[in-house]
């Protein structure tokens, strides 16, 4: 494989760059920071759709470019004789990726993850693979310089893949492990062979046992079905029994009844036979008493007759004592109405003076107020007069206090020489004028209230005889009502006088005769006894006609019933039942009915008892089954176990054998790379079998520890060269024609440069292409070709 052609558009740094590589010795030589790991990036950005260090998309744009600007990155290579180009980009914000592959010119691939498919097929190496072949990268470089011996012997590992055959080893052995633990753990609960061979001769007795018991349980259930039959025999002809019994029995009872009916019938006819004779006897009694019944009928009406005049006789006794009394009543209201009149004689006078005292006192009255009218208005009067002398006086005392100068208390011009005129003016007006009045006033005053108080003395005095007067027509006018109840009283007692005469008159023609009505209660008192009994007889005697229609009836069902009997005596007769024969089937049927179930019983424990062997039997032979389902397993675990123990020892063949290789054929390369840039100084370096090296000094074997920081410098990186020739020589790819380095100078002098730069050129003729990062700017003329950033 050869790198022909690079295209940068927005790729880190360069926002857009070509480069031409060409063959043989190319230096990419350039300033920290000039760019020239970003090349490599973009080279294998390009092949497999990956940075260098995997991450945020976003760090590949260029930080000047935008969003919108696409980033892309164009390879062209040449590979066995065609011409490829990979082109892959990205834009927009999300970074959507897209890829091309063409040969010689022609699409053959596109999108992103199947173009890097078709690379890796293509150059039979991914990316891991071509990093550690084909190119070392700077970090890798500076690594091996400063990695501890065993890091170091690590890293080799890792770059020759044995790290994950080393990997596998370990998954292998742990995994082993597990299995011996858990083939053990198995082993632990697993039958011994005695266990097996006693559960298998378990289950053998076991369905022997079943096999006699199924048999002995066929015979007896055949036993039983004939024990069966036998006893429904006997069943039916013990039912035929039951039901002759019961029909007899039947019978018998209908017989009874019918004797019970017909005794109760009998009572019955022998109680109405001598209740009808009875009656008869009673009823040629009452025939004769029939004379006594006529005369005791008789009696009643006269005594009923004697009963009215007696009372009447008794009425008219009472009205004459009452006649009595109400004449004594009739002088006495009489006596009472004329003191009662002689007691209200005096009313109308009474009367008369009282309304003439109300008359008086109500003009009386009217005087009073009159004079009260007249005092009230002299009172305002006297009182108007004493304010104009208060209001004068005030203005008297308000000019005496000024003094001359005060104003004129009509005009308010200043008084001056008028001063002492206008006081005694003021003066004389309040003593002449309004004082005089006031007197006068003073004196009609006086009149008048004397005036009023006699009206009011005298008024007092009429109204003492007007209450005096009051009562007295009070009580008068009480008398009045009494006088009039009176009256009425009166009128009363002479009514009911008349009333009581006019009766006692008519009552006079009822003659009572007492003796008379005491013989005729004698002869009651004789005949009542003898009606009584006359009474009893005709009550007893309505039930007769009764007691011959029952008798008849009673006669009737005898008749009949008798009839009934001897029916049914003949059915009862002709029905042959034997109580013997009846007991000795029931015992028969008894024996049957155990033996039955005394079989039933029988058979149901050979049942159980089967089912109990079949249970053993199916429980001994799960735990059979599973045990051989366990061997089963464990088996299979043991054949994974053999199987890991194979893998692992083939796996350490194959690595004792690759190493075996390897190491002697990196120690070659290695070796002559040392010596020839040592100008023979060091002539071997030997590589172990696990890779520890070592250098030898004067034919002498140090481990690398032992030199200086630039020869371990130096023997690392001819270690790397020759980890990578080896490398390219076991994938069988000589067709891949390129090696790159980045940054392989490090700490190392000018002359040791000088000296790995030709160690480069030994190996150029392996190699179309080698390139060598540096940012060592004086050794621009050793490369045959350069590209200076
Ligand atoms: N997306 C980006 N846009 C712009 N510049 C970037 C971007 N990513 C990285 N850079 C810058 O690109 C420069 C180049 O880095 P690179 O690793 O290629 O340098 P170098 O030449 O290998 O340097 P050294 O000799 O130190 O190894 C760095 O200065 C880095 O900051
Ligand atoms: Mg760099």
């Amino acid at each position: 494989m050869i790198l022909t052609k690079l295209h940068l558009e927005n790729f880190k740094k360069y926002t857009s760059y070509d480069i031409e590589f060409g063959e043989g010795l190319i230096g990419i030589i350039g300033k920290n920071g000039s760019g020239k790991s970003t090349i490599f990036e973009a080279i294998l950005f390009a092949l497999f759709g990956e940075a260098k260090k995997r991450g945020n998309k976003d760090l590949l744009r260029n930080a000047g470019a935008s969003a919108k600007d696409a980033v892309v990155v164009e390879l062209e290579f040449e590979f066995e004789d065609a011409l490829y180009k990979v082109i892959r980009e990205f834009r927009g914000k999300a970074m959507s990726a897209n890829a091309k592959l063409l040969k010689n010119g022609e699409v053959t691939t596109t999108g992103a993850k199947e173009v890097t498919t078709a690379i890796t097929k293509l150059t039979g190496m991914g990316k891991d693979a071509f990093m550690h072949t084909l190119f070392a990268s700077q970090k890798e470089l500076a690594s091996l310089s400063t990695l501890k011996n065993e890091e170091r012997k690590k890293m080799i590992r890792r770059l020759l893949g044995l790290e994950k055959i080393d990997f596998v080893e370990k998954e292998l052995v742990e995994k082993s492990r597990e299995l011996g633990r858990e083939i053990k753990a198995f082993a632990e609960v697993l039958l011994s062979d005695e266990d097996i061979k006693a559960k298998q001769e378990l289950i053998k007795q076991n369905k022997e046992k079943k096999h006699l018991l199924v048999k002995d349980e066929q015979n007896k259930t055949k036993e039983l079905i004939s024990l069966k039959d036998k006893e429904s025999v006997i069943k039916k002809e013990l039912d035929v029994f039951v039901k002759t019994k019961e029909l007899k029995q039947k019978l018998y009872a209908g017989l009874e009844l019918i004797s019970s009916n017909k005794s109760i019938e009998l009572i019955n006819q022998a109680k109405l036979i001598a209740e009808n004779y009875e009656l008869e006897h009673k009823q040629e009694e009452l025939n004769s008493l029939a004379n006594v019944k006529k005369e005791y009928l008789g009696l009643q009406e006269d005594l009923k007759k004697q009963e009215g005049l007696k009372e009447k006789h008794l009425k008219r006794e009472g009205l004459q004592k009452e006649q009595v009394q109400l004449r004594e009543r009739y002088s006495q209201a009489k006596a009472d109405i004329h003191k009662l009149e002689k007691e209200c004689e005096l009313h109308e006078q009474y009367s008369f003076d009282a309304k003439n005292l109300e008359q008086d006192l109500s003009i009386r009255q009217d005087g009073i107020e009159a004079k009260h009218t007249i005092e009230q208005e002299i009172l305002i009067e006297r009182a108007s007069e004493q304010r104009i002398i208060d209001e004068t006086n005030a203005k008297i005392q308000s000019l005496e206090e000024l003094g001359s100068e005060s104003e004129c208390p009509t005009c308010t011009r200043p008084l001056l020489e008028e001063y002492d005129k206008v006081i005694n003016s003021l003066n004389s007006i309040v003593q002449g004028t309004h004082q005089k009045k006031i007197d006068e006033y003073n004196t009609q005053l006086k009149n008048v209230q004397e005036q009023k108080a006699k009206l009011i003395e005298q008024r007092k005095v009429k109204e003492k005889e007007f209450q005096e007067l009051s009562k007295n027509l009070n009580i008068i006018t009480s008398k009045l009502q009494d006088l009039q109840k009176a009256k009425e009283h009166f009128k009363e007692i002479e009514l009911k006088g008349l009333k009581n005469k006019d009766e006692l008159k008519e009552l006079e023609v009822f003659k009572y005769d007492a003796s008379v009505h005491e013989k005729l209660q004698k002869n009651n008192d004789v005949l009542t006894p003898k009606y009584k009994h006359i009474l009893s007889l005709e009550t007893e005697l309505k039930r007769h006609k009764a007691v011959k229609i029952d008798l008849a009836k009673v006669n009737e069902n005898i008749e009949k019933l008798t009839k009934e009997h001897q029916e049914k005596e003949l059915e009862f007769q002709k029905v042959v039942y034997d109580e013997n024969a009846h007991k000795q089937k029931v015992v028969q049927h008894e024996q049957a009915l155990k033996s039955v179930e005394e079989q039933t019983e029988t058979i149901h424990d050979i049942k159980v008892e089967v089912t109990r062997i079949d249970g053993d039997v199916k429980n001994t032979q799960s735990s059979l089954d599973n045990n051989e389902e366990q061997l089963k397993k464990v088996q299979t675990k043991k054949d994974d176990l053999q199987d890991y123990e194979k893998i692992k020892t083939s796996l350490a063949e194959f690595k004792t054998r690759l190493n075996s290789k390897v190491a002697p054929r990196i120690s070659t390369i290695a070796s002559d790379m040392y010596s020839r840039i040592t100008k023979g100084k060091y002539q071997h370096i030997e590589v172990s079998n696990d890779f520890d090296f070592f250098i030898y000094d004067e034919g002498k074997k140090y481990p690398i520890e032992r030199f200086s920081g630039g020869e371990i410098d130096l023997a690392n990186l001819v270690l790397r060269i020759a980890i990578s020739k080896t490398l390219t020589e076991l994938s069988g790819a000589s067709s891949i024609g390129f090696l790159a380095f980045d940054e392989v100078f490090g700490s190392q002098d000018e002359s040791r440069r000088m000296e790995i730069l030709e160690a480069f050129h030994t190996i150029k003729e392996q190699y179309r292409q080698i390139f060598l990062i540096s940012h060592e700017m004086e050794i621009k003329e050793m490369f045959e070709r350069l590209v200076e950033l």
